[in-house]
């Protein structure tokens, strides 16, 4: 059905899809303003006017005002209703401007990364400065592979308490982030005879890649409600597991499949890679410990400071069996002679310091909020999405409602500037299903990010 509306002195056609009035009318106004058929500062008629002409619920053309105010098309001006922005040519042009014909990313809900913004850099620099204040000469030589043994201590220390991991600084291992934990640990398996290692059949193709690379044979293993089917390891040699948070199913290990992995390890001598690669953040409750704990002399337990602070840090850390603890400090001094000292010093300061807690109780706030705001504004806007998982981490999984395409979501979102990924990029589900990262976007423009992938989930249903 087309509607025309001639009270601007424009012929305005908005094309009304079925059920979704409101994603129709968002839309053909969006597009009016784009592409200069509505100009800046061009006056629209109040919503209770333009709901009357075109026989919809005044709510409908209200909330499409509104959501086109939080994109930057509209200006919403007290005493004088409802304008097109000035800057809406601006919002407009850069997406379409990219170079390649490509449409430049302005909000980025790609899920992995925190809050760059959010950095302590004041309390990172008093850390390095303490650092090389109190470090004598020859700590800046090469060290212990295993990293410097203030850092060691203070994870130990740190991971004990927080994550209830069972470790020594002996056994602590500072690597160049997980990914590279990953690649020592599977060296060592592989040299010691491995050949198979259980995957999670959804995750990062980069952790299977790095597998791979070490000659070990990936057997992927399903992943349900419960996380990763365990029982289906078999003969597998070792496995990578997230089992504080599934990544990206965003589901916790079931308390059963924890003890059946654990089970699995200890029969026939089997390793288990926990990656905790967010373990610091859930919001509901106080997170389940660390599974290292039940096993530590067959777990190898790895965290990362890639979500906490950065990941341009490349800072991570294993706490290993200690019958592993010397193979994989040889590897680690194969691979590159140890981390860089004088960032690890810094860590072990504010660690030490506090200020390492309090940074991140800081973030675990904001991202609980951000988290919040999206979840209502899904349930909202998109009544037949589903969210799944745990209250926890930097991203959410979003089950998409019948009918609708994840490519189309995600090109919709990629038309306004939004970069966010489908469960395809992750091997894939059941269902059509979004994996949205909500720590990314700095503080000012996450009202935004989350209005412009609410449009593109409207244009796409
Ligand atoms: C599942 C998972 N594990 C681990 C990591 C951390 O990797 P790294 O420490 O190499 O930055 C990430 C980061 O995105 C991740 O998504």
């Amino acid at each position: 059905m087309t509607d025309s509306w001639a009270n601007l002195g424009l012929d305005v056609h908005l094309e009304r899809a079925g059920r979704r009035v409101r994603a129709g009318l968002e839309g053909s106004l969006r597009e009016a303003v784009q592409t200069g058929r509505l100009l800046p500062g061009t006056r629209l008629p109040p919503s209770r006017t333009l709901a009357r002409d075109l026989g919809v619920a005044r709510n409908t053309v209200a909330e499409a005002y509104g959501q086109l105010v939080a994109e930057g098309w509209l200006a919403a001006r007290r005493g004088s209703g409802t304008v097109v922005a000035e800057q809406a040519a601006h919002v407009a042009a850069p997406e379409r401007s990219a170079a390649a014909g490509e449409p430049r990313i302005r909000y980025d809900l790609r899920p992995g990364r925190p809050d760059l913004g959010m950095f302590p850099r004041a309390a990172w620099l008093g850390a390095t400065r303490r650092a090389l204040a109190d470090a004598p000469d020859a700590a800046l030589g090469y060290g212990d592979p295993r990293g410097v043994p203030e850092l060691r201590q203070a994870l130990a220390g740190y991971l004990g308490r927080v994550r209830g991991v069972r470790a020594s600084a002996d056994v602590v291992v500072v690597c160049t982030g997980f990914v590279q934990a990953l690649g020592l640990v599977c060296r060592v398996a592989a040299a010691a005879g491995a050949r198979r290692i259980g995957v999670e059949a959804r995750g990062l193709d980069q952790h299977r890649a790095v597998a791979a690379r070490t000659g070990l044979e990936i057997a992927r293993v399903a992943v349900d409600a419960d996380g990763a089917v365990v029982e289906a390891l078999g003969d597998a040699d070792l496995a990578l597991l997230t089992p504080a948070h599934q990544f990206p199913m965003g589901v916790p290990l079931a308390p059963g499949r924890r003890r059946a992995a654990v089970d699995w390890a200890s029969t026939g001598g089997r390793l288990i890679v926990e990656d905790d690669y967010d373990g610091e953040f859930r919001y509901d409750r106080r997170a389940v410990g660390a599974m290292q704990a039940l096993a530590p002399d067959r777990i190898v337990y790895a965290g990362t400071a890639s979500k906490s602070l950065a990941p341009g840090l490349r800072l991570a850390w294993m706490v290993a069996p200690a019958e592993l603890v010397g193979a994989l400090a040889e590897e680690k001094a194969l691979a590159d002679s140890g981390s860089a000292v004088i960032d690890q010093l810094a860590l072990a300061h504010l660690i030490r310091s506090g200020g390492y807690d309090r940074h991140v109780r800081r973030c675990r706030l904001t991202y609980q909020r951000r988290r919040e705001r999206l979840v209502t504004a899904l349930g909202r806007g998109v009544p037949g999405a589903r969210v799944v998982g745990v209250p926890a981490g930097l991203h959410v999984l979003v089950e998409l409602p019948g009918g609708m395409a994840e490519a189309d979501v995600v090109a919709a979102a990629a038309r306004r500037g939004v970069a966010v990924l489908g469960l395809d990029a992750f091997g894939g589900g059941d269902r059509p299903a979004l994996v949205v990262g909500y720590a990314t976007p700095p503080e000012h423009a996450f009202t935004t990010a989350v209005a412009r992938l609410m449009a593109a989930l409207a244009e796409a249903g």
